[in-house]
């Protein structure tokens, strides 16, 4: 099992306060696991209340500091130039986000350039966003100035760290925000990384804090505390909810992004060439654990069995093992959600389990894999059907007429993504509207790509809206000035 590690740049048991690398308060540290082969290979620091409490007090400090007089301009400057950096080192993020992830590296370094082109966007926008002037009546002038809200808290999952990053974090910079992140226990190299990147490329003391440790403990100090003015969440719903019961007490405003069942919808007259690398791609990538991940695959009846044989060739071809090895994919993060995607399988029976990927022979024994599994047969209603999986699993329907699809499709919880997949140019436009989600693709699917692209749920999807333009309003405050001078 080679050791995808390159000499780290930072000291993974220390936070990042104030621009100081810090032992945790308590002095606790926990594992480092590697998801490949189950082994510790080191420890992560375990960020405790006392940490959070630094951390947003530095955050204050840094909005009334040189950080939070920066002009828009320069802002943007610098978080060009830690893009640029970020992009300088995409090799080396990729084999620290692969060996901690567990993801193949190809999909690992998708991440790093990712991370750098949200640097480059928001970089290039933050002295393009403005307020307007308002008539109003006579004697008087009217404008708004768009603000940051203050202390932005980042709380984000271990599945794409470096893209939530990019999105949550880089959005709020933009905006002049201060930002304190709390990466999640199973995978915090690359949040470090980040911070000594941006370090080194010269961002102001306080403006970006990083408390590793775990949520109960470092997550919940923070999304409690009375210091912070706004909270970004990605992760479960159950989290989710508490993180918003917390930004209630504190009525602070909070954008939440918790996953879903999202769906794709194949039609009878669509390309079922053009369709299958997406069908099957959006459900496996990341192991399929991808908040938009799409495991749900609908087809109309006529072309129902073609699909599914289709899909079922794709799926026995399918190659998963360690991360280094590059293979379509890697082990599941941690042993327990090796167990919740095996009880979600296990529900499944032999009649309708359609096809299943290999784990390879040599894959070590204690990682945490799982075959893919395409499952066709259950219902709509069926849990399988309903409850996000979060592992390489999809559940194909078959539906009868475009009523029946929309209602499927919208007939869970969540709404994150939806793919349609047909050429009868009505239907698209009809379709994106009659689809509760998000984010609708027309004859493509983009699970996580984009940068430019808002993105965001409904229902128990979560609310608030990251990425694109539109994350740096979610990031920021308006302000009404109206000025009487006769
Ligand atoms: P989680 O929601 O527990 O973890 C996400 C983040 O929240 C981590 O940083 C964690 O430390 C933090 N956290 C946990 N408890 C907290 C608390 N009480 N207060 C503040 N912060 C807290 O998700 P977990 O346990 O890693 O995964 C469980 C399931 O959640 C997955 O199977 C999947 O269904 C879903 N999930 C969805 C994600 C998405 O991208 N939308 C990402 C990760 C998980
Ligand atoms: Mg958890």
């Amino acid at each position: 099992m080679p050791d995808l590690l390159p000499d780290l740049w930072f000291d993974p048991t220390k936070c990042f306060i104030a621009g100081q690398w810090i032992s945790p308060s308590g002095g606790g540290t926990l594992p480092l696991e590697n998801p490949s082969d189950g082994s510790v290979i080191g420890e992560i620091a375990r960020g405790t209340a006392a940490d959070i409490d630094a951390a947003v007090g530095a955050a204050r400090e840094a909005l009334s500091g040189e950080w939070g007089r920066m002009p828009a301009a320069e802002r943007g400057r610098l978080l060009a130039a830690i893009g640029r950096k970020v992009a300088e080192r995409v090799d080396d993020l990729a084999a620290i986000e692969a060996q901690d992830v567990g993801k193949p590296l190809k999909q690992a370094r998708a991440d790093a350039v990712a991370l750098a082109r949200y640097l480059e966007f928001y970089g290039g926008a933050a002295d393009k966003i403005h307020g307007e002037t308002i008539p109003y009546l006579d004697g008087y002038t009217v404008y708004t100035l768009r603000e940051p809200h203050g202390v932005t808290a980042h709380i984000i999952p271990w599945n794409y760290p470096m893209q939530i990053i990019g999105r949550s974090v880089g959005a709020a910079l933009t905006m002049g925000n201060a930002a304190v992140l709390k990466p999640a226990e199973e995978a915090c190299l690359t949040a470090l990384a980040f911070a000594a990147i941006a370090e080194e490329a010269g961002l102001p003391k306080g403006a970006l804090n990083v408390v590793p440790g775990l949520g109960e403990e470092a997550g919940a100090a923070l999304s409690g505390h009375a210091g912070i003015n706004h909270i970004s969440f990605t992760g479960s719903v159950g989290v989710g909810s508490l993180i918003q019961a917390s930004a209630a007490a504190n009525v602070v405003p909070v954008t939440l992004e918790l996953g879903g069942k999202s769906p794709q919808l194949f039609f009878e007259d669509a390309d079922l060439d053009k369709a299958l690398p997406f069908l099957v791609n959006a459900g496996i990538q990341n192991a399929g654990q991808t908040c938009s991940a799409s495991s749900r695959i609908l087809v109309h009846r006529s072309r129902f069995d073609e699909v599914r044989d289709a899909m079922a060739a794709r799926y026995a071809a399918l190659r998963v093992g360690p991360a280094a090895d590059d293979l379509d994919v890697g082990p599941l993060i941690s042993a327990g959600q090796k167990e919740i995607v095996e009880g979600f399988l296990g529900m499944a029976s032999a009649g309708e389990i359609a096809a299943r990927g290999e784990i390879v022979a040599d894959a070590p024994a204690g990682g945490h894999y799982v075959a893919p599994t395409l499952i066709a047969g259950v219902g709509a209603d069926h849990r399988l059907a309903q409850d996000e999986i979060f592992g390489p699993a999809q559940v194909m329907i078959p539906f009868a007429d475009e009523d029946e699809a929309v209602a499927i499709a919208n007939g869970t919880q969540y709404g994150l993504v939806a793919g349609v997949w047909t050429e009868n140019g009505g239907r698209q436009m009809r379709l994106a509207k009659a689809i509760h989600s998000g984010q609708v693709f027309i004859n493509n699917y983009g699970a996580g790509g984009g940068v430019e692209l808002p993105f965001g749920g409904v229902g128990k999807s979560g609310h608030g809206r990251e990425k694109g333009f539109e994350a740096l309003y979610g990031f920021s405050t308006l302000k009404t000035v109206a000025a009487h001078h006769g």
